[in-house]
């Protein structure tokens, strides 16, 4: 008799980095419950093109907002990926109700449901933006997994998506310890490589401007960086280590966007890139913790030449 597989659930299974999730999860035979807002949106079409999808992989129509939608989703699984939160772009109208809110509820439904359905490990997707957003940081002093970034400095300074993070991110860690839940939870920096899915998301955009929109001057601001198949295998491994516990901050390297546009530069010269850079701040992360588990990452230069030749090949760079 065939051995049952073990099932687990991908949260917000069609995004960018749910798709790799899910295609690791696929490539290493687990049957995976992937959730998706609007399951005959063309923008999902992309799941049921991956290595053994039609096998593996059933799509739930799941809100975050919707607790019932969640629970069955979820319901029959051993492991679950809360990748699903909002990530826009530019800066949204009513932050409360586009960020925070599904941000925050939608993480609290998801433990719930765990919860109930007994799921024996859950991993929480948050982000450095829980982590770093620190004005009496010293500057220099290296930030590692005790850091959280300070909800008051999101709120005044208007940095609703690390509020949004930062506020679920508590959540989960409320909800897990006060029920006993097993889970990790894994805190990604600026995510970039190839795309699965046929839209472009918020990270890629950023790269995608800089390639493209010719600014004519732009902050050197401080940017961590990691590949996004790398986060996929780091959410995979804090699954499937049993030691893996707490927080992981998952970055590979730092640099300011200049250092970042002079690498582009050298890798593809004929770009309209950002013709100057004003001063920025800087912070130094460490992703040490991981490591330690037996994570690893792949050279920059990888990451951004598959970046753009994916996004050649999708035509979004034409
Ligand atoms: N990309 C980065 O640089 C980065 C860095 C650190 C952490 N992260 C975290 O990684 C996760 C994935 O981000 P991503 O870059 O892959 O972004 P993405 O492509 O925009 O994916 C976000 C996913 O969340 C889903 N979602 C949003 N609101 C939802 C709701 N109310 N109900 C159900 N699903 C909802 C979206 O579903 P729809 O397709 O239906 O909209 C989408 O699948 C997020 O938790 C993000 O905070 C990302």
């Amino acid at each position: 008799m065939a051995l049952e597989k073990e099932r687990v659930c991908v949260t917000g299974a069609g995004g960018y980095l749910g798709s790799w999730v899910v295609k690791f999860l696929l490539s290493k035979d687990y049957f995976v419950h992937g959730t998706v807002r609007e399951p005959s949106d063309e923008k999902n079409v992309h799941l049921s093109k991956l290595d053994k999808a039609s096998e593996n992989l059933k799509l739930f129509k799941a809100d975050l907002l919707d607790y019932d939608s969640v629970l069955s989703a979820i319901v029959g699984c051993t492991g679950v990926f809360h990748v699903a939160s909002p990530v826009p772009s530019t800066t949204v109208p009513n932050p409360e109700v586009e960020l925070i809110e599904p941000a925050v509820k939608g993480t609290f439904n998801v433990m719930k449901a765990c919860h109930e359905a007994k799921v024996k490990r859950v991993i929480v997707v948050s982000s450095l933006a829980a982590v770093v957003m620190n004005p009496n940081w010293p500057e220099g002093q290296v930030m590692d997994e005790t850091c959280w970034s300070d909800k008051e400095f999101c709120k005044t300074t208007k940095k609703w998506y690390c509020l949004s993070k930062t506020e679920a991110e508590s959540e989960a860690l409320e909800y897990g310890k006060k029920n006993g839940l097993d889970f990790v939870i894994v805190c990604p920096s600026h995510i970039l490589g190839p795309l699965l899915q046929s839209t472009v998301n918020a990270s890629s955009s950023f790269l995608i401007k800089l390639l493209k929109e010719s600014y004519e001057s732009m902050e050197n601001q401080p940017r961590d960086i990691v590949d996004v198949r790398d986060v996929a295998e780091a959410v995979l491994l804090a699954y499937e280590k049993p030691e893996a516990e707490g927080r992981y901050l998952c970055t590979a390297y730092t640099m300011g966007i200049r250092d970042l546009v002079d690498k582009m530069k050298s890798l593809y010269p004929n770009y309209n890139y950002p013709k100057s850079f004003t001063k920025g701040g800087q912070f130094m992360t460490s992703s040490e913790k991981l490591q330690r588990l037996g994570w690893s990452y792949r050279p920059l230069e990888e990451t951004l030449i598959d970046s753009v030749e994916s996004y050649r090949k999708a035509g979004i760079l034409n």
